[in-house]
């Protein structure tokens, strides 16, 4: 966070703000935005027509912010075969999508099938997730057999296509672009791209995932981890979420990568003549898309659908099905909470809107797993004909979701550790019971909202039960003052300010 900007600025006077600077910095410059995940995909309907939904994921819907203000070309990997289809029809054509809220101008990179899941489901999940999520589980795994050295070809082949792509969609651009790289997928692609590029184009990347010390780096071979660092060191500009992230990625510099000078006060790395800036940008949410979502008519009919399935008091968790979401010891919780304190026996019940994720990968197909056997074992354990403790709701739906949070006493958000962690912003947003927040210290989020909610370890289930009491008990006027402090924190930075923040930094960088 850029600690000169007020936070005290309204809304609208922050929005008419954030539309000056765009006109601004855009005005001879086009704006590329390039990730795995895009903003869209696309599926034919019986018919044959073309059905677009929106990319998945806290990524897409904080990059897509910026649409309302500039007009940016997306650069992305087709995610269906009608993605696919697409790009293969009209090959280097720029694909326009528009809705009420968003303006893209979308272009895929293609790659050979094998060579994507090389890139995506050996190394950029489960290798590099589980490396910057502390997930892996030493004394067995991760072993750098021959394998592995292949399917890191295959992430170097896509992030050279995508190196590409973008510095194709410069040269067309016939200016000087801003380039934002997003996330742990395109870690190679600063150190392709940057020679690429005209001199005053400018190239900033942002990392979405905590990133770990320096020791737990070390489980990457040198060459693997040289190779990412050097690479990273050729943006101008490196985001992260949280302080915590920055002074890590600064000290693996100093410890992983010869030849790099690190500055911890001024939070800079030089390396082979180049400066990298690396800065603090706690990602947000829209609060007012996410309001108008919760305001819908389609959020209003899940709502009433739900209030048939919840308890005289509703835990509720929202969250993708992965192991780093801490999701079976959430359930342990729960458990130990029944154990100690029985009166919340037939009144209390958990709702878990879990969404599939990542199922090629079996770490994940397993974890699926986990979590039903868990699920079953409460039921059995606590459950009667007419009561089960916990409802698990299996599926993507945004307005299902969104309804879940106007209605929890108390949001559970307990993941090992995690970037940022958006729905713990969502849920006071939206939330109509004054309900309470309990997070998890590994969560990005915890560092700006610990002081509305109860903070606990993800490990510590005995806490975690006693929070889950401890809010259930909690006197309305503790928790209306909770749901203040919340609210004003989160008001307080918008998604807005995230993307003005790091478009003030960029713009101090133009020659
Ligand atoms: O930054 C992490 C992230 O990209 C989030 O946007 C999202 O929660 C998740 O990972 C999506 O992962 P995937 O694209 O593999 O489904």
């Amino acid at each position: 966070m850029n600690e000169s900007q007020p936070q005290a600025l309204t809304t609208r006077k922050r929005a008419a703000r954030l539309r000056r600077l765009v006109r601004e910095l855009f005005s001879d410059r086009s704006l590329i935005i390039a990730s795995n995940r895009g903003p869209v995909t696309f599926e034919r309907s019986r018919s044959g027509k073309l059905r677009p939904s929106r990319g998945s994921g806290g990524m897409v819907s904080a990059v897509s912010a910026i649409s309302r203000y500039a007009n940016p070309v997306w650069i992305c990997s087709p995610m269906s075969s009608v993605d696919r289809e697409m790009a293969s029809e009209r090959p280097g054509e720029l694909i326009p999508y528009s809705t009420k809220d968003y303006e893209f101008r979308l272009r895929f990179v293609v790659t050979d099938r094998e060579s994507y899941d090389l890139f995506y489901l050996t190394v950029s999940n489960p290798l590099l997730w589980f490396i910057q999520h502390y997930m892996w589980d030493l004394v067995r795994v991760p072993t750098f057999a021959s394998e592995m050295w292949s399917a890191w070809q295959g992430y170097q082949r896509v992030n050279q296509a995508f190196a590409e792509a973008i510095a194709t969609q410069v040269a067309s651009e016939g200016n000087h672009s801003i380039v934002v790289l997003q996330d742990y997928h395109l870690y190679l692609c600063p150190g392709v791209l940057a020679p690429l590029l005209p001199a005053d184009c400018l190239l900033s990347h942002f990392v979405h995932i905590p990133w770990p010390g320096p020791d737990y780096w070390m489980i990457l071979p040198v060459a693997m981890r040289e190779q990412i660092l050097a690479s990273l060191c050729c943006n101008d500009i490196l985001g992260f979420h949280t302080k915590r992230y920055v002074l890590s990625f600064l000290r693996t510099c100093e410890s992983l990568l010869p030849g790099a000078q690190v500055d911890y006060s001024a939070q800079t790395v030089k390396r082979a003549g180049k400066t990298l800036l690396v800065r603090i940008y706690p990602i947000s949410i829209d609060v007012r898309s996410v309001r108008r979502v919760a305001k819908s008519r389609r959020t209003a009919r899940e709502r009433d659908h739900l209030l048939r399935r919840l308890g005289e008091q509703t835990i509720l968790r929202v969250d993708r099905i992965d192991p780093s979401k801490n999701i079976v010891r959430g359930f342990e919780a729960l458990d130990l909470l029944f154990e100690r304190y029985p009166e919340h026996l037939g009144k209390v019940r958990l709702l878990a809107l879990l969404v599939p994720s990542r199922l090629g990968i079996e770490e994940y197909r397993k974890y699926l797993d986990e979590v039903i056997v868990a699920t079953q074992r409460l039921n059995l354990k606590y459950g009667d004909r007419e009561w089960e403790p916990v409802k698990l709701i299996v599926g993507e739906d945004y307005a299902r979701a969104v309804a879940a949070m106007q209605l929890y006493d108390v949001l559970l958000v307990n993941p090992i550790i995690d970037g940022m962690n958006l729905v713990a912003k969502e849920g006071p947003i939206v939330n109509e019971r004054d309900g309470v927040l309990i997070i998890s210290e590994g969560a990005g989020a915890s560092q700006e909202l610990g002081e509305g909610a109860l903070v606990v370890s993800p490990y510590d289930v005995v806490q975690t039960a006693e929070a889950l009491h401890k809010a259930l008990v909690m006197s309305p006027g503790e928790r209306a003052r909770r749901t203040a402090t919340l609210r004003s924190i989160i008001e307080g930075h918008n998604v807005g300010d995230w993307l003005y923040d790091q478009l003030v930094d960029l713009s101090e960088l133009q020659t």
